[in-house]
């Protein structure tokens, strides 16, 4: 599945991001809730990613190349970091909503929640944002390994209920963890399936 993975480039606007018309999956999230910590699990790379357990270390579009080029993995920035200056907060919630909103080769959007929270108000309302723009989106909990399994699966489910309240449909979910590697496998058929579909198109 992923034979090859390489740093591509980071990009501190859309536009600079990479030409082509190759697919892309992107990682988006609180900060701290395991985005690039998942993309090294998926690809196998151990620190293609930077990861850091202080929140905020994400500050750019990061492109990883899949298999010579493929397809692509993004790791972005989280969102609601309180301890960053509102002028790079600002810049920074820009930046997100311009590549969500404005790259065209984004194909999946999957949105990490940490499995050890109840529903949190700002992924509640970023999956909003997503659903009143029409973003396709599935949905990663991470850190599934911190906590029982029971407590782990409560979580997903409360996430899970609390959404479809405003939900006809719920998007397709996923828990993983990035140091056991649970969820690996069906993360990448997942990303497999889609990216078959793209090229019968
Ligand atoms: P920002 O770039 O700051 O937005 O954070 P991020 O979402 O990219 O998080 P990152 O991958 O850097 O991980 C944050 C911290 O959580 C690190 O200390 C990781 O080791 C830890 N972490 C991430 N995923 C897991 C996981 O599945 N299990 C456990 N136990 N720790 C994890
Ligand atoms: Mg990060």
């Amino acid at each position: 599945m992923i034979n090859n993975a390489e740093y591509a480039i980071s990009s501190a606007k859309v536009g600079q991001c990479p030409p082509g018309d190759k697919p892309e999956y992107a990682f988006i999230g609180r900060s701290n809730v395991g985005k690039s910590s998942l993309i090294n699990m998926l690809t196998g790379v151990r620190g293609l990613a930077k990861t850091s357990s202080m929140p905020g270390k994400t500050m750019l579009i990061n492109h990883f190349s899949i298999n010579q080029g493929q397809w692509f993995l993004v790791d972005l920035p989280g969102y609601g970091f309180a301890k960053r200056s509102k002028r790079e907060q600002e810049k920074l919630t820009a930046m997100i909503r311009d590549y969500v909103l404005g790259r065209e080769q984004l194909t999946c959007l999957f949105l990490l929640i940490d499995s050890r929270l109840t529903p949190q108000h700002i992924d509640l309302e970023f999956t909003r944002f997503l659903g009143e723009n029409g973003v396709p989106f599935a949905i990663v909990f991470t850190k599934a390994d911190k906590l029982s399994h029971s407590k782990t699966m409560a979580n997903v489910r409360l996430f899970l209920s609390t959404l479809e309240q405003e939900w006809e449909e719920l998007p397709p979910h996923f828990v993983t963890s990035s140091e056991t590697r649970m969820g690996r496998d069906t993360l990448l058929q997942f990303i497999e399936g889609v990216n078959q579909q793209m090229t019968v198109r």
